[in-house]
């Protein structure tokens, strides 16, 4: 298994952990930056620094292209048809918050209902959580199987009380890396006359995503864990249902007409975009965008999924290693495992000591764990940077580790 790319094109992995090679195993929390992202916002710091979207000279159009740009850039990434159909936002939560609050709050009414599920990452709970108690509304959850994925039939008779009016679900959960049936699910949606929102966070970094495909209505990811920034994300939402919506946040640059006691509102993406948005992140992420198109989706997929089979193949080896989640191609590069008799923290601090970096707790996916039995779990978690090398540095360490907690 060659490396997929250059591991000079990501500062980070020069610089050495705890004395050690740095191996990154936590792509699911937050991606490395590739050297064209940090190089596209130093760029627009150094050159052009102008706001968007408000001057008429060259600096500040040159930002607004740039800004547009990425946005086209994005949109390309997902196959959107249309660039306005992509709102920037501060990240995924914050894209589920701008649905839930400014979709749900308009129209939803006591007594009906939102389909989440117990996979869910917490960003894509809570917001409707909130709102539903706003409104009167209930939030069901799909149960999960034990090996992480959807009980589609359990989905199935949630959505005959003709009282769905939303269907929230993850493509690729966070947890155990499961890729669920979307085109489906978002199908048994609209059957049963609902709006779907599909939490994009693992799998716009991770796999080919075609949102006309898979058609849900909305499509929420960060940029941060694809090799862009943080402070940056991605609301993608049908045109027709994002200019049936009204703004979420208010203030400058989402405005068509402002007097002092009313105001009518921009057409859709701006309508969303309220105040100077994160121009530098939002060109970062266009970088980020090109960058990902250059591999090609499928490539990354294959890469990331062969690390992760190969890592399988060796914990399974492992006496004392409980691994969790589907062992089909359903199963992107995320592995939740545990040690007998170690805490999940436990094994972080001593793979940290050698460099390694894992994610230990529950991931913000306190209902999976429940559902899986476990208060925590250690999760490894791969990237286009990482190497079969990698995969075996994590493997000897979890060795020693077994060994010093016996
Ligand atoms: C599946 C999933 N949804 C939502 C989020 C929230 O992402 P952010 O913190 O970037 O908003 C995460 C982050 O880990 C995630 O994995």
């Amino acid at each position: 298994m060659k490396p997929f790319i250059s591991s000079s094109d990501f500062p980070l992995l020069e610089q050495p952990v705890n004395g050690k090679r740095l191996v990154y195993l936590d792509s699911t929390a937050t991606s490395l930056k590739p050297k064209v992202v940090l190089e596209a916002m130093d760029n627009y710091y150094r050159h052009v620094g102008a706001n968007v979207h408000r001057g008429v000279y060259s600096l500040s159009s040159q930002a607004t292209d740039l800004y547009e740009m990425a946005r086209v850039s994005v949109a390309r990434l997902i196959s959107a048809a249309q660039p306005e159909s992509l709102v920037f936002t501060r990240n995924t939560t914050e894209g589920i918050n701008l649905v839930a609050y400014a979709w749900g709050l308009k129209n939803l009414l006591p007594d009906d209902e939102i389909v989440v599920s117990e996979l869910e990452h917490h960003s894509n709970l809570v917001p409707w959580h909130l709102v539903a108690g706003y409104r009167g509304a209930k939030v069901k959850a799909i149960r999960m199987t034990t090996d992480g994925q959807l009980d589609l039939e359990h989905y199935a008779s949630l959505l005959q009380s003709g009282k769905v009016k939303m269907v929230a679900i993850a493509h690729v959960s966070n947890a155990l890396g499961t890729i669920h049936p979307i085109q489906k699910i978002v199908q048994m949606a609209h059957q049963a006359g609902a709006l779907c929102l599909v939490d994009g966070a693992q799998s716009v970094p991770h796999l080919q995503v075609d949102v006309q495909d898979i058609g849900a209505d909305f499509y929420a990811f960060s940029g941060h864990k694809m090799l862009a920034p943080t402070g940056i994300g991605v609301l993608y939402g049908k045109l027709e249902v994002l200019k049936a919506m009204p703004p979420f946040l208010g203030g400058g640059d989402m405005i068509d007409q402002v007097f002092p006691d009313h105001s009518s509102y921009a057409e859709p993406p701006m309508r969303f975009e309220a105040g100077t948005p994160a121009i530098a992140e939002a060109i970062g992420l266009g970088a980020a965008a090109e960058y990902l198109m250059d591999l090609g989706m499928a490539r990354v997929q294959a890469h990331e999924q062969a690390l992760t089979v190969y890592a399988l193949e060796q914990l399974d080896q492992f006496e004392g290693v409980t691994t969790y989640g589907t062992r089909g191609a359903n199963r992107s590069a995320v592995i939740a495992f545990n040690l007998e008799n170690v805490h999940p923290h436990d094994v972080a601090t001593f793979l940290d000591a050698e460099g390694i970096c894992v994610r230990a707790g529950h991931h913000c996916a306190q209902p999976a764990m429940r559902a899986l039995g476990v208060q925590s779990t250690a999760r490894a978690s791969f990237g286009i940077y990482n190497t079969k090398e990698d995969v075996d540095a994590l493997v000897e360490s979890l060795k020693h580790c077994i060994k010093f907690f016996q």
